[in-house]
């Protein structure tokens, strides 16, 4: 619709009680009718509202309405793409050196971005085209109007109800079926990939291979061979200094973050790097100072996870999965900035405050004979939050 002031037309300000028609008169008012005395009662005079079909059903037409229909198909299938590439496209890192494996992995977010970006222009450009060939070209003019802030009553209500249902009605999108359900199509398409997108990194089947550190059971703590030795290391900022971690290395009252590190992978950048970077392995290694490691509630059949007073437990919160990262030595709390959730560290890290419900996971730990600190095995519960299979 095109407005212009004319402030200099003559035409009522409008709600003058001259220009209102009365109860009768007002329900025998046709749509068109009410529409223009809608209008008129709002000091705009509709000059133009031409019908840009005038003669229904010619070819113009339907061709005008296939080009629409068009845009909405390529919006669909372009939407689907965008779901296949979501869903079976590789995405999972490939080094270089495996040349196929890298090449493919490397399109994957390009292919989630052109597919996306083709659906939504498509979409896009097949509104615009629908509003510029059916939507009628309204010309209107407009008085300047303070209605001081006057409520509605019954006749605005029914002229502006009028409006909304003409303007409907004159966009004749309810009887263009065709286009409907193509743009139905490419919406729902759309709507399910922006859906689908944010839950696509939490689809995991947890009972795929249970043994393999990736499942929700294990970590990146569990040896890849019996026997295989874990160590503490810490994260320098360069995951190719390794940088083990000894008892002497933590005042009392202390706390680090450790990650685990084996041999077979000292001469593996990409090795050391991953096993920095996965979530599931940050541990929280804490040295209690003597008046609190004689306090110690241990947990039942984890009475052998420390070390003397080193305590290592899982830095992921059992609430969420944020990094319980706060270690107060004077309370002996590790607190989730998340939610606020506690954790009482002489109390086998169970909650004590906040949403959280379960204790952190405790690292059973020890020194090996080389002086630095080791992992004996894996957690023995999945870390994190709880979920449906999730026993502890
Ligand atoms: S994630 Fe830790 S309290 Fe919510």
């Amino acid at each position: 619709m095109e407005h212009s002031e004319a402030g200099s037309h003559n035409m009522s300000s409008g709600n003058g009680p001259e220009q209102r028609p009365s109860e009768e008169e007002l329900a025998a008012m046709s749509r068109d009718e009410l529409v223009r005395l809608g209008a008129k009662l709002d000091g705009v005079e509709i000059v133009n509202y031409p019908d840009p079909w005038p003669v229904k059903g010619t070819r113009a037409e339907k061709r005008a309405q296939r080009v629409v229909a068009l845009w909405f198909v390529l919006a669909t299938l372009a939407g689907l793409a965008f779901l296949a590439a979501l869903i079976w496209w590789p995405s999972e890192y490939r080094p270089p050196e495996d040349e196929q494996g890298h090449f493919w992995y490397s399109l994957y977010t390009p292919m989630l971005g052109i597919t996306l970006g083709v659906a939504v222009l498509s979409l896009a450009v097949g509104g615009l085209l629908y509003t510029k060939r059916f939507i009628p070209d309204e010309l209107a003019v407009q008085e300047r109007n303070d209605n001081m802030g006057k409520g509605s009553d019954e006749l605005d209500r029914k002229t502006i109800v009028a409006h909304l249902t003409d303007a409907g009605e004159r966009s004749t999108f309810g009887r263009r079926s065709m286009i409907k359900r193509t743009l139905g199509l490419g919406a729902g398409v759309l709507g399910l990939g922006t859906v689908a997108l944010p839950l696509a990194g939490f689809i995991k089947n947890p009972w795929k291979d249970p043994e393999s550190p990736d499942s929700l059971a294990h970590t990146g703590w569990k040896p890849q061979y019996p026997g295989e030795i874990v160590y503490l290391r810490r994260n320098t900022g360069d995951p190719q200094e390794i940088s083990l971690v000894r008892p002497e290395d933590l005042d009392a009252g202390a706390m680090e973050t450790v990650w685990p590190f084996r041999e077979s992978e000292r001469d593996d950048p990409e090795a050391l790097s991953a096993a920095l970077k996965r979530s599931d392995t940050p541990v929280m290694l804490i040295r209690l100072r003597p008046e609190d490691a004689d306090r110690v509630v241990k947990r039942k059949g984890q009475e052998d996870f420390n070390y003397g007073p080193y305590y290592a437990y899982s830095k992921i919160c059992t609430h969420v999965g944020c990094p319980t990262s706060l270690y107060e030595q004077q309370t002996n709390r590790a607190l989730c900035p998340c939610h606020q959730s506690q954790f009482d560290i002489l109390q086998y890290a169970k909650p004590v405050f906040g949403p959280a419900t379960r204790a952190l996971p405790q690292l059973p730990i020890t020194v090996h004979s080389d002086g630095y600190f080791i992992a004996r095995h894996d957690f023995i519960e999945p870390i994190g939050p709880g979920y449906w299979e999730r026993k502890s």
